[in-house]
């Protein structure tokens, strides 16, 4: 193994293992469903490849690029550089993303896409870091809830780095200190 990842912590198979479950919860749940699944980008693009190919029904794909940033009053700001291009209007929404911290980024997004009249907005996370959370996101399917250590790999990333790892590895400090 590479020497600046500290530790596997989640493995290929493991990984498959959480996909496969997660799919078959959405796939009960959406079933008869006409619903649209935005992935939040960059961050999901690879959980998000393998999920929609378990999922056997019909459903339509977007993508939004956010980004949070630090605003006036030092109070966290979400900023959208790519919405999504098909009509939400009374659809069902999934939205998929790599992992949940504080909260924030997807709080804002939820409320965009409800905005969009959208029927109604689920969330699909990878990982929950619930330890880091100070917005109020419950997402409703979680793949692995993880501790408060920073993790890259399978599209998540440090610096932009590391995003194409198979496995998810947690970062060895000495990275960024
Ligand atoms: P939130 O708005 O604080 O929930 O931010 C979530 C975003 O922060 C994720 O979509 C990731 O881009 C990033 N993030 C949070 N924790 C990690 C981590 O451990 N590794 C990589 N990215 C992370
Ligand atoms: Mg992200």
């Amino acid at each position: 193994m590479r020497d600046d990842i500290k530790t596997v912590f989640v493995s290929e198979i493991e990984i498959e293992n959480i996909v496969n479950s997660l799919a078959k919860q959405i796939e009960k749940d959406y079933n008869c469903k006409e619903f649209v699944m935005i992935g939040l980008l960059k961050g999901s693009m690879v959980f998000m490849a393998d999920l929609m190919r378990k999922i056997h029904l019909d459903f339509s794909v977007d993508f939004i690029v956010a980004s949070s940033y630090i605003g006036a009053q030092s109070s966290k700001k979400v900023n959208i550089s790519k919405d999504v291009s098909l009509d939400v209007g009374g659809k069902d929404v999934l939205i998929v993303e790599d992992i949940i911290d504080t909260g924030n980024t997807l709080e804002f997004i939820t409320k965009h896409i409800l905005d969009k009249n959208a029927r109604s907005v689920k969330v699909c996370t990878l990982f929950d870091k619930p330890a880091g959370r100070t917005a109020n996101v419950k997402p409703e399917y979680i793949g692995k809830t993880v501790p408060n250590e920073f993790i890259v790999g399978y599209g998540l990333d440090y610096n932009e780095i590391y995003r194409n790892l198979p496995y998810v590895g947690i970062l060895d400090p000495s990275v960024y200190s």
